[in-house]
């Protein structure tokens, strides 16, 4: 009897001890670690001497850039930092580094995606839409202009103009820069996407990172896509994704839904990975009356291969057929909209100048907000923006915008 009880008792030891060891050991496998983004498993601790003070000045810089794929290929911290063609130098603990960087430090090593990105409407042309051609060289707006014809040889907007200096400052031009010129003649600084020292594809995968600008009333696409299915299923489904796959190797095992760069850039399947997000675009949606881009049919034709690489080939077309009938009759309640405008103008009712009478800021919100969001819901899967947030604001505003103008003429006919 006390022979069997000791014999338990020690098989109760050995029992529990192990289970202890086991689940230590599970414990220690969950605990999150810095390296959690490194596809290979390893942790880089960056040794150098802008390192070394660094981790003690601005440890998060150090800590952001070991988790990179620069860290882990060993491109250092003066590789990014160093002067470059016509950069202002300066003497910063005794090593020569660069007042400010830009594409150009980027160049050095990525120049294909640095000429993509220069060819998109995300360079100059997102700095000409706000400001006009003043700070570019002639250089650079012919460069800009055989791309995108009237995108940089423009006056400034006169709506920012009208806000003002500081208002442009941290607002129109904030989403803007993405195109803003530099002092030594490069545009941009490529880390609106990817960060400073994070530079990782993951991040530039993340819908809410193409969010930081495309968001609001006037260009609601991080909306659009959130209320998508493929946005639902993304979040849902994220965890278990490979975001951080290399461009040229993506397959839809990794990404079995789309996010905005997956349609607009990324090599999924073999797809040619783009900087130039123009690239896949067939209509000029954000325009009040959408027309055709130029390439119409090729842009139309790599964006639907894009669908193809998860769908087949009747859902999409039927899906662009039903995209493009909203946004034919967007431009029809649209031109209609301006036809009230006009009108007013031509029998001087209206000033030439805009943005000074109310029924303007109608107009422009009738098709800047309500007409845009129409089809860009229409065109990425927003029900809810094709209807609610369009088409019935484009009803309940035709319907203000005919009884105002029936005012400005009952009052002008009594002046
Ligand atoms: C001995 C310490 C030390 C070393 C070595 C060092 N830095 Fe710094 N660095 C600093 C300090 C201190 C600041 C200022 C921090 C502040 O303003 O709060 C700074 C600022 C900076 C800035 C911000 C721009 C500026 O001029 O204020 C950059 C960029 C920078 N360092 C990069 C580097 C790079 C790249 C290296 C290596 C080539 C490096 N640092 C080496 C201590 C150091
Ligand atoms: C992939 C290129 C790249 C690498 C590698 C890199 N940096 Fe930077 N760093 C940048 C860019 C871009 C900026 C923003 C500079 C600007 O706006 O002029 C920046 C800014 C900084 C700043 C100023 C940050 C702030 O918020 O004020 C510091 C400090 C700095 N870097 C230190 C470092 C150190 C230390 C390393 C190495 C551990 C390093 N950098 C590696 C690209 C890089
Ligand atoms: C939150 C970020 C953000 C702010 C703030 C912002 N924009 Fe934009 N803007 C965008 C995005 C994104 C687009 C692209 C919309 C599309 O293609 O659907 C755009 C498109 C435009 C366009 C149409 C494209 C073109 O090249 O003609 C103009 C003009 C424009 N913005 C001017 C301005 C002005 C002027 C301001 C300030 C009064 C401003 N924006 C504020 C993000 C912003
Ligand atoms: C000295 C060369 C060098 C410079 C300068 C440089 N990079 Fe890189 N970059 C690399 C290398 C090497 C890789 C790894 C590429 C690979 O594995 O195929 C890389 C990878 C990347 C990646 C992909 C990361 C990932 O998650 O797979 C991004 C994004 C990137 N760089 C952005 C930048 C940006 C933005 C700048 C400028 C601020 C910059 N790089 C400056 C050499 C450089
Ligand atoms: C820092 C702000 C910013 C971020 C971040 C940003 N964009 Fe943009 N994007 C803009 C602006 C501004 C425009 C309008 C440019 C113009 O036409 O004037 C634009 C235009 C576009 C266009 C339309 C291009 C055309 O030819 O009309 C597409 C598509 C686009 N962006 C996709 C993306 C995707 C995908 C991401 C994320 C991977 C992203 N953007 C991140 C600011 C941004
Ligand atoms: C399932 C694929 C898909 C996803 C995901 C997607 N888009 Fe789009 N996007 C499209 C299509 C299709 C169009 C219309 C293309 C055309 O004009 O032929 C479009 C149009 C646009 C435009 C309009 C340019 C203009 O003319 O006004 C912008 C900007 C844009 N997308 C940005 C984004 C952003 C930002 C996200 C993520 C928040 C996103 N897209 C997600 C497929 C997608
Ligand atoms: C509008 C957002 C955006 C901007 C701006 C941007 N990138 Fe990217 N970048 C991406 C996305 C998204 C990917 C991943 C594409 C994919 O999913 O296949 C990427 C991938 C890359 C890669 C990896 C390419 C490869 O094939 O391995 C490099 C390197 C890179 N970017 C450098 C840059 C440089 C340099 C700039 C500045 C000219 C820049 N990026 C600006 C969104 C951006
Ligand atoms: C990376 C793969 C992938 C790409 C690229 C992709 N989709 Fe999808 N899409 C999906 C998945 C997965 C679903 C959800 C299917 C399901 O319900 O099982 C989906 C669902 C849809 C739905 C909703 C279907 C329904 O009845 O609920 C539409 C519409 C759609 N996609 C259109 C498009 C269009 C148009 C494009 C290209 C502009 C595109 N998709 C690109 C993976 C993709």
């Amino acid at each position: 009897m006390s022979q069997r009880v000791q014999f338990s008792s020690v098989f109760i030891a050995i029992f529990m001890g192990t289970a202890l060891i086991i689940g230590a050991l599970l414990l220690n496998q969950q605990r999150p670690t810095l390296d959690v983004n490194q596809p290979n498993g390893s942790f880089v601790k960056a040794t150098g001497k802008c390192a070394t003070c660094h981790r003690r000045e601005t440890s998060a810089v150090v800590a952001q850039y070991e988790q990179s794929q620069h860290a882990v290929k060993g491109v250092s911290c003066l590789d990014c930092h160093k002067p470059v063609g016509t950069q202002e130098k300066v003497d910063h603990k005794g090593f020569m580094i660069a007042k400010s960087l830009t594409s150009n430090n980027c160049a050095e090593c990525h120049k294909t995606e640095v000429d993509q990105f220069l060819r998109s409407r995300h360079a100059a042309p997102s700095w000409g839409a706000v400001s006009g051609a003043k700070d570019f060289t002639a250089e650079q707006i012919a460069f800009a202009e055989t791309y995108h014809k009237g995108t940089v040889n423009r006056p400034p907007n006169k709506l920012a103009m009208l806000e003002g200096g500081a208002a442009i400052k941290k607002g129109c031009a904030s989403c803007h820069d993405i195109g803003k010129p530099n002092s030594d003649g490069s545009i941009g600084r490529c880390t609106q996407c990817h960060s400073r020292h994070g530079a990782s594809v993951a991040l530039a995968r993340q819908p809410e990172t193409c969010g930081q600008c495309h968001m609001g009333p006037d260009h609601s696409q991080l909306e659009i896509f959130n209320e998508s299915k493929h946005g639902v299923i993304f979040r849902s489904q994220k965890r278990s994704m490979n975001l951080s796959k290399a461009p040229k190797e993506l397959t839809t095992k990794d990404m079995s839904v789309p996010t905005c760069a997956t349609c607009h850039m990324s090599g999924l399947e073999g797809l040619k990975v783009t900087h130039d997000t123009t690239e896949r675009l067939s209509w000029f949606l954000f325009a009040a009356d959408s027309t055709k881009r130029p390439g119409f049919e090729r842009a139309q034709v790599e964006m639907k291969e894009t669908c193809k690489k998860c769908h087949t080939t009747k859902p999409i077309d039927r899906f662009y057929k039903e995209a493009e009938e909203v946004l034919v009759s967007t431009n029809e309640k649209v031109e209609k909209a301006k036809a009230i405008i006009d009108g007013l103008r031509k029998d001087g009712l209206l000033t030439p100048e805009p943005f000074d009478e109310p029924i303007e800021f109608l107009y422009f919100d009738y098709w800047h907000y309500y007409g845009r969001t129409a089809k860009h819901g229409a065109f990425m899967g927003g029900a809810d923006f094709v209807q609610w947030h369009g088409n019935y604001e484009l009803l309940k505003m035709l319907t203000e915008m005919e009884h105002m103008a029936a005012e400005i003429r009952r009052a002008g006919k009594h002046k």
